[in-house]
């Protein structure tokens, strides 16, 4: 079922370029090397798998009460509650989306406008994707950037600086979409806690 098999001389080409029959084969699909797995990546066969048997079976609109409706419910909600507790979440606080874009316009314009007793500023890395910049420009508050070192690593010491002025929110991405760093989220979240701001981690590429 799975359609990205590639295959070298009958053989199934895998990630690490080993031709196991076992194996998955991400990177080279119809004899292209694909790279930008970054952007969108083939399903993995387990996800695809899931995802035909489901929408084969349980296509009902979940908000219906028929038995098709309460079907779709039930698998709907207990992925929701897998979910929450894979994040250490409540489920009833676990908001999906059709993709990144959609749930950080979410989280910026939503935590913007529900909380407008604090200061009308919001700090985003220099690094963040578009579509948070985006979102924090369209907000209607002051946004300002923190820049980062020549690693790609967010400068504490200028994050800082800005939370010293006030802010409601910080934009602070896990890991870079283009360069690959890994922010340091625990010291970004501990400034943050002191200064009293919220703080929204956009972690498309890492969750
Ligand atoms: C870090 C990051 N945030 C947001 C997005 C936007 O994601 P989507 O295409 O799901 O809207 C991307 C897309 O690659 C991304 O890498």
């Amino acid at each position: 079922m799975y359609p990205y098999r590639p295959t070298v001389a009958g053989r199934a080409v895998n990630s690490n370029g080993s031709t196991s029959p076992e194996d998955d084969s991400r990177f080279i699909i119809g004899g292209i090397v694909y790279l930008d797995h970054a952007s969108a990546a083939p399903w993995h066969p387990a996800a695809l798998t899931t995802y035909l048997r489901v929408a084969e079976t349980l296509f009902g609109d979940p908000t219906r009460r028929h038995v098709q409706g309460r079907r779709a419910r039930d698998l709907l909600e207990s992925a929701r509650a897998a979910i929450a507790r894979a994040f250490g979440g409540d489920p009833d606080r676990l908001v999906m989306t059709s993709g990144a874009t959609e749930a950080v316009h979410l989280a910026v314009l939503g935590t913007v406008a529900g909380n407008r007793t604090r200061p009308a500023r919001v700090v985003s890395t220099a690094i963040e994707h578009s579509a948070v910049l985006a979102a924090a420009d369209a907000a209607g508050v002051e946004h300002v950037r923190v820049p980062v070192d020549g690693r790609g690593v967010v400068r504490l010491d200028a994050l800082e600086d800005e939370l010293r002025r006030g802010a409601v929110l910080v934009n602070c991405l896990h890991a870079s979409h283009e360069v690959g760093s890994i922010q340091p989220l625990a010291d970004v979240a501990a400034l943050c806690r002191r200064y009293d701001a919220l703080l929204h981690v956009d972690a498309a590429q890492t969750a």
